[in-house]
């Protein structure tokens, strides 16, 4: 997720059980040229494994050119995404402005699959606008035969965005076709969703996005709710404000100090969901500025009153 999970988000994550993790999505070219910014978004480390890395691009020699720079950079999987809704990106012919050309996105795979010794996988929508099911399908087709290692099927089209539900009936129809693995994604909020996910779709494994900002418990309850087991208990707030702390602490050891009191304002945001007091605690959050301040901040939202609650979704 662009702008959430940085090293720090991805570190919090495998603590809590996360088994896979991508980087934030960069673009092609500015890979290719080194850029300073981009690269750090890609900053990892030898415990951040695996770790996938997301390209969005539409030339497929740029794109295999940034996939041999991000295998240098030690990506363990390398992602193209077919999803992002975001007009600039669309109007730039990337993203989900791709399901529009499935057979461009065989032009890509062919040059990008070999391009690398580690797996390609790609990221998709169920196409760009409601009712074009035959060309996700056939997408997925050519996918996988073109070598994919996985297919990602977030279950909305790009008209969509983000309303609705996730459609499980048509990753279950990705997965009828594609020949490969396929990751179910969308509206995974808790265990038993993920169990849904899986039973519903037939799919080989699930990727959870918003679900998990401020709440890693989630990877705990899904591996839990696979194997058939019941939820644990809820984090308390007491708890849900150490790890905060502990994130804080990674994005202070990664970024510095003044960087971090900034990087940490959204971070704080996502933890404190359903804390009794949590607006409160985000208004203070989001003008944090001082270490003293950031302190004051997790020692109110530890003593929150909370009957452990579910931190549900931004
Ligand atoms: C803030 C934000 C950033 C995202 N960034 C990316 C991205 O970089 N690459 C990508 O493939 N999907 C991205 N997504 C989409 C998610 O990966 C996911 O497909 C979508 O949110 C549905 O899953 P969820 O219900 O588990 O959130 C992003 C979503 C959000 C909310």
């Amino acid at each position: 997720m662009v702008g959430c999970t940085d090293l720090a988000y991805r570190t919090i994550a495998r603590r809590f059980g996360c088994e896979m993790a991508f980087c934030e999505m960069v673009k092609d070219r500015p890979v290719v040229e080194g850029h300073p910014r981009t690269l750090a978004m890609l900053r990892t480390d030898q415990h951040d494994r695996p770790v996938g890395m997301q390209l969005l691009g539409r030339d497929p020699a740029m794109l295999a050119d940034a996939a041999q720079r991000l295998e240098q950079l030690g990506a363990d999987v390398i992602d193209l995404n077919l999803g992002c809704p975001v007009n600039k990106v669309v109007d730039d012919g990337c993203g989900s402005a791709l399901l529009k050309e499935p057979e461009h996105i065989g032009r890509i795979l062919e040059k990008l699959v070999p391009a690398v010794r580690v797996p390609v996988t790609i990221k998709m929508r169920t196409g760009f606008d409601d009712g074009d099911d035959d060309r996700f399908l056939h997408i997925a087709r050519i996918a996988g035969e073109s070598g994919v290692a996985w297919i990602t099927v977030h279950g909305r089209t790009r008209r969509q965005g983000y309303s609705g539900l996730s459609n499980t009936d048509a990753i279950r129809r990705v997965k009828d076709v594609a020949g490969v693995p396929v990751v179910g994604n969308g509206d995974i909020r808790c265990g038993a969703d993920a169990k849904r996910m899986m039973d519903v779709t037939g799919c080989d494994g699930v990727m959870v996005a918003r679900g998990a900002l401020g709440n890693p418990w989630i990877y705990r309850e899904i591996a839990l709710a696979l194997k058939g087991e019941p939820p644990p208990a809820r984090p308390t707030a007491a708890e849900r404000a150490a790890v905060l702390a502990d994130h804080f602490a990674l994005l202070r050891h990664d970024h510095g100090d003044e960087k971090a009191l900034i990087l940490v304002r959204p971070v704080i945001h996502w933890y404190v969901k359903g804390v009794p007091g949590a607006m409160a605690l985000r208004g203070r959050g989001g003008r944090v500025r001082t270490f003293e301040e950031l302190l004051a901040i997790i020692r109110d939202f530890a003593a929150a009153q909370a009957a452990p609650t579910a931190p549900d979704n931004p």
